[in-house]
């Protein structure tokens, strides 16, 4: 069987992104075990009917990437309790069809959902917001386990950096889960 291609999103822009810092160590986590890209899409113009033909060239490359992939991973921000305007304005593009005879990009897709914050509920709103909007869009949701990070800054070194000391462990679980859910949901294609 080929290496499972796993593609993580990250829900922010930011350069320091704990959400990105959360998806690299997760990268880590995962190895050799699976191919582990984080999708760049931060010059995909906001959705607008009156470009979407043709597919402006940013958003056939990101498409293609969704494509190619067997899995995603959410890594979520909390913005005044919901996912980010940046991760709805990407969805809605992964959401249309641009060819009639291709099957909607995320549907049936394994799809994994983690979020960290400094504030003290972990994203655990937003995330219910988001697999909301994946469930809408058919993905194949692994439900449990979800991983909810709060207090960012108690995990970090001195520098700043995410080190993640206490909820590392969590992190590994679900890595663990995702890469079997994956797994079986391949086998029984
Ligand atoms: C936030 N932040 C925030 N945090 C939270 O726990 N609950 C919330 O509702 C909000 N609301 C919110 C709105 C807006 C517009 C911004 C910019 C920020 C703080 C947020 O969690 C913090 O900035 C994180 O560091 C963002 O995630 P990244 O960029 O570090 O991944």
């Amino acid at each position: 069987m080929d290496k499972i291609k796993i593609l993580a999103i990250v829900g922010s822009l930011r350069k320091d992104s704990f959400n990105k810092q959360l998806a690299l160590i997760a990268k880590e986590v995962i190895g050799d075990r699976a191919e582990f890209n984080i999708l760049d899409y931060h010059n995909i113009p906001m959705m607008n009917e009156d470009i979407e033909r043709p597919e402006p060239e940013s958003i056939r490359r990101v498409r293609d990437e969704v494509r190619a992939c067997d899995a995603i991973w959410f890594f979520t921000p909390e913005y005044n309790h919901f996912f980010s305007g940046v991760l709805k304005n990407l969805l809605d593009w992964l959401s249309r069809q641009i060819d009639e005879e291709q099957p909607p990009l995320l549907a049936k897709k394994p799809a994994a959902v983690s979020g960290i914050t400094p504030g003290m509920f972990g994203t655990v709103l937003s995330q219910d917001h988001l697999v909301t909007l994946l469930s809408w869009l058919d993905m194949d949701i692994m439900n449990t386990p979800r991983l909810t990070i709060p207090h960012a800054l108690t995990q970090l070194d001195e520098e700043g950096k995410l080190i993640l000391q206490k909820s590392r462990k969590y992190l590994e679980r679900q890595a663990d889960a995702f890469l079997n859910f994956i797994q079986n949901r391949m086998q029984n294609k």
